[in-house]
């Protein structure tokens, strides 16, 4: 895939999106996967013995194939829902009562569950922070702030329940190198090319949780004093699921290429180390440890709103402000009024995008610096 597969550039030819980290841009097959299933395909699944449901439900349940042996999993292993954070509420509303250890760079749909479910709440900088085997440790496999990862071997051994959100690692790592060591991985479509409304939540074990939703289609049986549930996938999918979006995601994650990413990436980062001297001077992580080519940065002399428009105006590029959902890792830095976020595409951002971003950067520096 490059930038040609991506039709909001014949809108914007000249957008440069620094906006992934937040939704990817969509290809055109997959907008035309959601277009065509809708067209010509819809009908609710698991329920119509007519031929059109059972076709849609046969597309449904090949898109959850699909999706498991992009993890590596099974599918029964592989639950619907409507995004990550679906999906990190259920895994950590199975430990509600207990206590719960998160990193200090947990996006709020980590944090927030964990506080509100968790008999007590540990929050850790690093992994070696670590002494005694957790009995459940909820942490993100990449940062959604900075281009950090964490070694989820390391915190498989150091952990009896390991939650990963995998939101991000998705769009930079494949996910197949570490689903041998977690029990639970969450992920949007959205961030990986494919449709909102749509998120995956992995499960070692399905048939050994309490579902967090309920409701029609996920149950055998039921009376009034008892309850049967359906086999997982099943039970953790009461309602209608997102049909159409698990088509187009199946699409979306066909058109991924780990190689192709880590080979681009690679180059979008050592621009950025070429840069370094001008970054290293407002970024809040050190250039030199960016696993992935995402960066935020502060500029004390603007508000945040006010260097995003300046972006926007001066170099047509879209980055993101303010506290990226992660209130408590910007406490920790001490960054009380947010940061500018940009996280570069290696599908479609190239060279060229990156020395508009420089540039603009360069230009913004000059011309407000003295106000500090
Ligand atoms: C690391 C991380 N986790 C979870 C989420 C939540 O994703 P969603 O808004 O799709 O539920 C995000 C979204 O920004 C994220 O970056």
């Amino acid at each position: 895939m490059d930038k040609s597969d991506f039709p909001i550039f014949e809108r914007y030819p000249d957008l440069v999106y620094l906006d992934s980290a937040a939704t990817t841009l969509k290809p055109k097959k997959v907008i035309e996967a959601l277009s065509d299933f809708y067209s010509y395909h819809y009908a609710n699944v698991h329920r119509g013995i007519y031929r059109l449901s059972e076709e849609a439900t046969e597309m449904f349940e090949k898109a959850r194939e699909s999706i498991a042996h992009f993890l590596g999993a099974s599918p029964e292993q592989i639950i619907f829902t409507k995004n990550a954070t679906e999906s990190l509420n259920m895994a950590i509303s199975f430990f509600r009562g207990l206590p719960i250890t998160i990193s200090i760079y947990e996006h709020n749909s980590v944090f927030v569950p964990a506080q509100q479910y968790s008999s007590r709440l540990k929050i850790i900088e690093s992994l070696s922070n670590i002494y005694h085997k957790e009995e459940v440790l909820a942490i993100t496999g990449a940062s959604n702030v900075v281009g950090k990862t964490f070694d989820i071997k390391e915190a498989r051994d150091l952990s009896h329940n390991l939650i990963v959100d995998g939101t991000q690692y998705v769009q930079h790592f494949n996910p197949k190198n570490i689903i041998k060591y977690v029990d639970f991985f969450a992920f949007s479509g959205h961030k990986i090319y494919g449709p909102t409304g749509i998120g995956v939540l992995y499960i070692k074990d399905p048939e050994e949780w309490e579902p967090l939703l309920y409701g029609g289609g996920a149950v055998d049986s039921v009376s009034i004093d008892m309850i049967k549930y359906a086999p997982s996938p099943y039970k953790y999918e009461p309602g209608t699921p997102p049909i159409a979006e698990a088509w187009a995601l199946k699409t979306a994650i066909e058109l991924i290429d780990y190689e192709i990413i880590q080979e681009r990436e690679r180059a979008l980062m050592k621009l950025m180390e070429q840069e370094k001297d001008l970054l290293e001077q407002y970024s809040i992580y050190p250039i030199s440890e960016t696993e992935y080519p995402q960066l935020s940065f502060q500029f004390n002399f603007l508000h945040h709103h006010d260097i995003a428009h300046l972006f926007d105006k001066k170099g047509n590029i879209a980055v993101r402000t303010g506290f990226h959902c992660t209130h408590m890792f910007h406490q920790h830095i001490g960054a009380r009024k947010g940061t500018v976020r940009a996280s570069f595409n290696p599908y479609y951002n190239d060279k060229n995008d990156f020395s508009i971003f420089i540039k603009t950067f360069r230009h913004i520096v000059e011309e407000y610096g003295h106000l500090q």
